[in-house]
């Protein structure tokens, strides 16, 4: 068995990152829940397919104020896409236009972007695409993507944080011919899950506000309760001897050190933007803020089994996994799942170089999260590329914390990481990469279609609160 990420030692992960784990005056309902078996049913967040206009596949999603009743008894105030908390999860198919109505009722601007596609920068939903409160955004486009689970969250300028905390994401889903062929479990709610994980800083009250302090700037705002689709200390009652787990780290800040809590194998079949060319069986998965894996975990009749992150003491526990008496069979998963264009580094016309900076200490209100010495200004275009061109974009975390790297319009692939190859399950198409202290990391990528010298992409650390301090830059394809 192959243990694709070595390198993350408990011990050397612990070492660096500590403090992002750290749950801080722990909720006492959700400690004590987690002493003993699971306490709630996984809630499954909606499936949406749109409805067909003209052969337009049309969405409508109202960013509203919630009520979310997370722990018996309290009442939360919370944000949610047709619903209290979170949104429902989008399907869509490659190659189909797709128009989405985002109606923004929260009282305050925001924006919705779709992290993963490729799609034109006016489309996008990031800074620059605004929702005031009480208007429609309604972006179209081709889904030009292999199949994925991709997903959305408000992008709206120093507010992204804050914006996601309280619920503004959910899960898209891109189908093509592959997916449908391939052997895999795909029926969702029942053998194929969404799995979005976060932790969230509850109060006594069960309130949950979004109110970073100047140690949650500087190192991410962490919570104290793990939800899994907004559920706390969730169970699920599987029915199939395989169940695919398409888990996103929904997180602001955390890094999730992913493991069965009896350390049985499991499988990756999909990372970020799709399939992985062959499976990778693990036993650990590390999963920075807005990074995916698809997992299949295969069950034994009358199993108990729990996906836990492991990375701090109290191990908390994502999800309970209770396989009945009976399982229904699941084929075995494909030896070969998909085939991935390679790109080569000899076709790189221009290598870019990025260096993530934070100065520890900025306690005097300066900026302390920088790109190449920059914080983002909305005004500023930092890179220009070529529409068709293939580039090697370098990437050095020069800070003693993680950080990660995520950049619109494009997915792309790892070259290398400390000048080794990747681990096998990052032999992938991604489109966020985890930068521990000091790491290196080449990609490259391929920016095909949509020039548009008027409308940029961002680069940016998925440490929103990173984001948010200007840890982000803008690039438009000409
Ligand atoms: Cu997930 Cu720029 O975003
Ligand atoms: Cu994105
Ligand atoms: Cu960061």
């Amino acid at each position: 068995m192959t243990t694709p990420v070595s390198e993350f030692t408990r011990r050397n992960f612990l070492k660096t990152t500590s403090a992002a784990f750290v749950l801080a005056g722990a909720f006492p309902l959700a400690v004590s829940a987690q002493q003993s078996g699971a306490t709630n049913p996984l809630k499954i967040p909606a499936q949406d397919a749109g409805r067909d206009e003209g052969g337009v596949r049309v969405y409508d999603l109202t960013m509203q104020k919630g009520v979310t009743t997370f722990f018996e008894g309290y009442k939360t105030a919370t944000l949610g896409l047709n619903g209290d908390y979170l949104g429902p999860t989008l399907r869509m198919r490659d190659g189909e236009t797709v128009r989405i109505n985002v109606t923004n009722t929260i009282g305050e601007t925001s924006t919705l972007h779709w992290h993963g596609m490729h799609l034109p920068a006016k489309m996008d939903g990031g800074p620059h695409q605004t929702i005031p409160n009480g208007t429609t955004w309604s972006p179209e486009f081709t889904v030009k993507q292999k199949a994925a689970a991709l997903w959305y969250h408000s992008h709206q300028m120093e507010k992204t944080a804050e914006h996601v905390w309280r619920g503004l994401a959910g899960m898209v889903w891109v189908d093509d011919a592959e997916s449908d062929a391939i052997e895999l479990p795909k029926t969702y709610g029942t053998d194929d899950l969404p799995l979005v994980l976060q932790d969230r800083r509850f109060d006594s009250n069960g309130g949950m506000e979004y109110n970073a302090g100047m140690r949650d700037m500087m190192m991410g705002m962490v919570g104290n309760v793990a939800l899994t689709n907004g559920t706390v200390d969730p169970y699920f009652e599987a029915t199939t001897e395989k169940v695919r787990l398409r888990i996103l780290n929904g997180s602001n800040a955390s890094f999730y050190y992913l493991g069965l809590d009896n350390d049985q194998p499991f499988t990756q079949v999909a990372s970020d933007g799709g399939f992985l060319e062959t499976p990778v069986e693990m036993t650990r998965l590390l999963l920075g803020p807005a990074e995916r894996a698809e997992i299949v975990v295969d069950l034994t009749p009358g199993q108990v089994v729990s996906l836990r992150n492991i990375s701090n003491a109290s191990g908390f526990r994502f999800l309970e996994i209770r396989a009945a008496e009976t399982l229904t069979p699941s084929p075995a998963i494909p030896a070969r799942l998909t085939s991935i264009e390679w790109l080569d580094p000899k076709d790189a016309a221009v290598t870019r170089r990025f260096d993530m900076e934070t100065r520890m200490g900025g306690m005097m209100g300066g900026n302390s999260h920088t790109i190449n010495g920059k914080v983002m200004d909305i005004k500023r275009i930092d890179e220009t590329v070529k529409k068709g061109d293939t580039e090697i974009w370098e990437i050095r975390n020069v800070a003693g914390m993680p950080h990660v790297w995520h950049m619109h319009d494009v997915q792309f692939q790892i070259l290398d990481r400390n000048g080794k190859p990747p681990a096998a399950n990052e032999r992938a198409r991604k489109d966020a990469v985890t930068l521990r202290g000091g790491e290196v990391v080449r990609l490259i990528m391929r920016f095909e279609d949509y020039a548009d010298p008027d409308s940029p992409f961002m680069f940016h650390c998925h440490i929103l609160e990173h984001e948010d301090a200007g840890m982000m830059g803008q690039f438009v394809v000409v």
